[in-house]
């Protein structure tokens, strides 16, 4: 492959003098839970990160184009999140919320400016897993229903109950957590029965979910929980109309409806703050996680006052949620998205990068689909366009010359068919053309 000279960068990393990547690949497998997995043949140790680049340990940069899996969205050690931390580490690194703190209260009160209709009531937390497991909780005591429907090909963490509304066999073990968990179809316009072609796509849908209610519940459900964009499922947006009907079917079950904004939120989808916005509706609960912290362990559920009032029946209690290093990490992190219009940078580069994504796609008959929105956006391999059968080991490959070139990138999809893009948001033009310029590389090389 010819190599391909990263935008030019005026920071110098510091010279890398700790343990070297085999010494901490022989303490991993001796000491680290074996369930966990790494990427590429031969893995890559991050050391340093300055906004949307890192380096390994050999000193090698990279643009991070998976922003250590849609979670750094305003750039790694931001100045103004540094900062932030660092102002409260010196202060007070914990108390909890039996004693009154102005951090939490501050940012609780910005998130809730960000936030439609009568969202306004937060519960913090320290997992996109823990978030949804609340959000279950809630629309289980607020509607008195116990049924929850959730989507194939959706990832909602790894907790008992997330598990149970997590739909990729891959990450369900085999213990019993689906109880109460139905699973409606995934829309899917790629894969699915009806396609980009198809303008009711997104009633017909949305019908499914109606069918799963009717057929395998007792006609009322607690709710319905759903990503605004596929995240692990490999970047799946939905047809138009797609949550309005849902959200239509599940609210006459007398059902709450969940948006799982862990990877969607945060200006990430460019045309709009939240990723359901995009589908013109207003949730009852939201979750939110990984870009909400830029890195730090926060994540939050938002509701209305009034849903939000059952969590008072009983005593409900978080050790580390609105710790208050994280809160001035969170406000911060608000803080940026604003001063640096980064909603708007994700439109016009997401933009600028899909359409030179389909260019790709005319011009490499592996590449099956390209979709996304803002600055997530997928890359799905085919063996044979007419079959689709799943390109996985192209898929992997690309990512591993990609690398080579200097580009990490995510996978995703059932069968790890997707190359899965979501860097920092403030990416530049630069990175832009960097990243058209290897994957036509990493995939000619093919
Ligand atoms: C959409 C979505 N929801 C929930 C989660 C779970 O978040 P966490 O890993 O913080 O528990 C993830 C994690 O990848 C996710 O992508």
């Amino acid at each position: 492959m010819k190599p391909i000279p990263l935008p030019p960068l005026a920071h110098t990393p510091a010279p890398y003098t700790g343990p070297s990547a085999e010494s901490v690949l022989a303490l991993r497998k001796k000491y680290l839970n074996p369930g966990l997995f790494l990427y590429y043949k031969k893995p890559i140790m991050i050391v340093e990160g300055k906004m949307q680049y890192v380096w390994d340990d050999t000193g090698k940069r990279y643009l991070d184009g998976l922003g250590g899996i849609v979670t750094i969205s305003v750039g790694h050690c931001h100045p103004h999140v540094v900062a932030a931390a660092n102002r409260q580490n010196e202060i007070l690194q914990h108390s909890t919320t039996i004693y009154l703190q102005p951090n939490v209260a501050l940012y609780a009160e910005k998130l809730a400016s960000k936030m439609p209709g009568d969202l306004k009531c937060v519960y913090f937390v320290n997992s996109g897993s823990e978030a949804n497991d609340l959000a279950l909780l809630m629309a289980r005591l607020y509607s008195g229903n116990y049924d929850v429907i959730a989507l194939r090909n959706a990832y909602h963490g790894g907790g008992a109950s997330t598990m149970g509304v997590t739909a990729h066999g891959s990450w369900k073990f085999n213990v019993p957590q689906s109880f109460g968990f139905h699973h409606a179809l995934a829309p899917y316009p790629y894969r699915g029965i009806y396609g980009y072609d198809d303008p009711e796509a997104g009633r017909k849908y949305a019908d499914d979910v109606k069918q799963v209610i009717d057929y395998t519940t007792p006609g009322k459900v607690a709710g319905f929980i759903a990503e605004s964009i596929q995240g692990v499922g490999g970047f799946v947006v939905f047809p138009d109309g797609y949550l309005k009907h849902a959200y239509a079917h599940i609210r006459a079950a007398g059902g709450l409806c969940i948006a799982d904004e862990v990877q969607t939120g945060f200006g990430r989808t460019g045309t709009h703050y939240w990723g359901f916005e995009t589908q013109d509706v207003i949730p009852d609960i939201v979750t939110m996680a990984k870009g909400i912290g830029n890195g730090a362990p926060l994540a939050a559920v938002v509701t209305t006052p009034q849903i939000a009032a059952v969590m008072a029946q009983k005593v409900h209690f978080n050790t580390f949620g609105g710790n208050p290093v994280v809160s001035a990490i969170g406000k911060a992190v608000l803080e940026v998205i604003d001063n640096e219009n980064l909603q708007a940078n994700s439109l016009r580069l997401g933009n600028h990068i899909l359409a030179g994504l389909e260019r790709l796609k005319a011009k490499h008959k592996v590449i099956g689909d390209v979709r996304g929105k803002g600055l997530m956006l997928g890359i799905e391999f085919v063996k044979d366009r007419a079959t689709k059968e799943p390109g996985k080991e192209a898929c992997a490959q690309v990512v591993e010359n990609a690398r080579e070139l200097g580009l990490l990138l995510g996978k995703g999809g059932l069968w790890g068919q997707t190359i899965r893009f979501a860097p920092p948001m403030n990416i530049t033009m630069a990175d832009a053309e960097f990243l058209l310029a290897v994957l036509d590389e990493a995939i000619g090389a093919l």
